[in-house]
């Protein structure tokens, strides 16, 4: 299998991104892989601290292997937002691809020391683990918002954005581009998008020449994703829509089946909604539609 470097430099060369999704259960995993394996697209899996708290960090890792033995769809996992070097250094240890390394609450200077700390840290565990570090505030939760996060950041500078990556030396940079973590009401039921600044992207790519993520993809503008895609953004994260749709497709199951007990029947309705979501995402991302 090729590394996720590799998938990186490819999609980078295409400009296409890959797709990243959050999963806390088998539901979800098993979800984003059959969709990637349909389109027969790379694709990668992350787990937050909370996710990784419920499914475990080998147990994840595990999981992450055998689906990957079964087939040879590139799939990668992902610590995502780790805040504690204790934290990454154990899913370096575990095999993790990639770990994200998640200063973005700090002062921006003492960001980046912990980053180059973290980053070095890492790569003395597996020299070839991708380390992300974030610059930017832009919310912590993947869930349905009543108002927007408080003490947002600003977005991120090409000053900021290049001094961060020469010092710190991670492979992948997530800034404050305009996105934010979560949906508001507004962007469930698809009144409202979030919108990007497609020219700071841009700027960033051209200060920094590295790979960039987006977080925070949940209820973006289609066409801002393509244009984002298109000015340097190499990987897509989602997770809000992919909740939203567990819980839709439980809840519908639930409801009509209402004397069913058995998990493997009710959950498959949970497994094809995000599915859906996965599916069509990860075609936007590859410009297959
Ligand atoms: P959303 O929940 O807004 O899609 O953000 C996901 C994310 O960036 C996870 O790292």
């Amino acid at each position: 299998m090729k590394s996720l470097l590799d998938v990186l430099t490819d999609a980078h060369r295409r400009q296409v991104a890959v797709g990243h999704f959050n999963f806390s259960d088998l539901t979800a995993l098993n979800a984003v892989v059959e969709a990637a394996r349909e389109l027969k697209l790379p694709v990668m899996v992350g787990v937050s601290e909370g996710e990784r708290e419920f499914v475990g960090v080998r147990e994840a890792a595990a999981l992450v292997k055998v689906k990957r033995e079964q087939s040879d769809l590139p799939l990668f996992l992902n610590a995502d937002h780790t805040h504690s070097l204790a934290k990454a250094e154990e899913a370096a240890r575990a095999g993790f691809d990639e770990v994200i390394f998640d200063g973005s609450a700090l002062p921006f200077d003492k960001n980046v020391a912990e980053t180059k700390r973290a980053v070095e840290a890492m790569k003395s565990i597996n020299p070839a683990i991708v380390v992300e570090g974030e610059i930017g505030y832009i919310g912590a939760a993947s869930a349905v918002l009543e108002k927007k996060p408080e003490n947002m950041s600003a977005l991120t500078t090409a000053a900021e954005a290049k001094q961060f990556v020469d010092t710190t030396k991670v492979d992948v940079l997530a800034p404050a581009v305009g996105n934010m973590h979560g949906m508001l009401e507004s962007m469930v039921s698809g009144e409202a998008h979030k919108r990007l600044n497609i020219e700071r992207i841009a700027e960033l790519e051209k200060a920094t020449g590295t790979f960039m993520t987006l977080h925070g993809g949940s209820g973006t503008d289609d066409d801002d994703f393509r244009r984002a895609i298109k000015a340097g953004m190499t990987i897509v994260h989602v997770n809000t829509e992919i909740r939203i749709a567990w819980r839709r497709g439980v809840e519908s199951a639930l409801k009509n089946n209402p004397n069913e007990v058995a998990p493997y029947k009710i959950l498959p309705a949970g497994l094809e909604a995000i599915k859906m979501i996965v599916l069509a995402r990860l075609k936007l991302f590859s410009f297959l539609s």
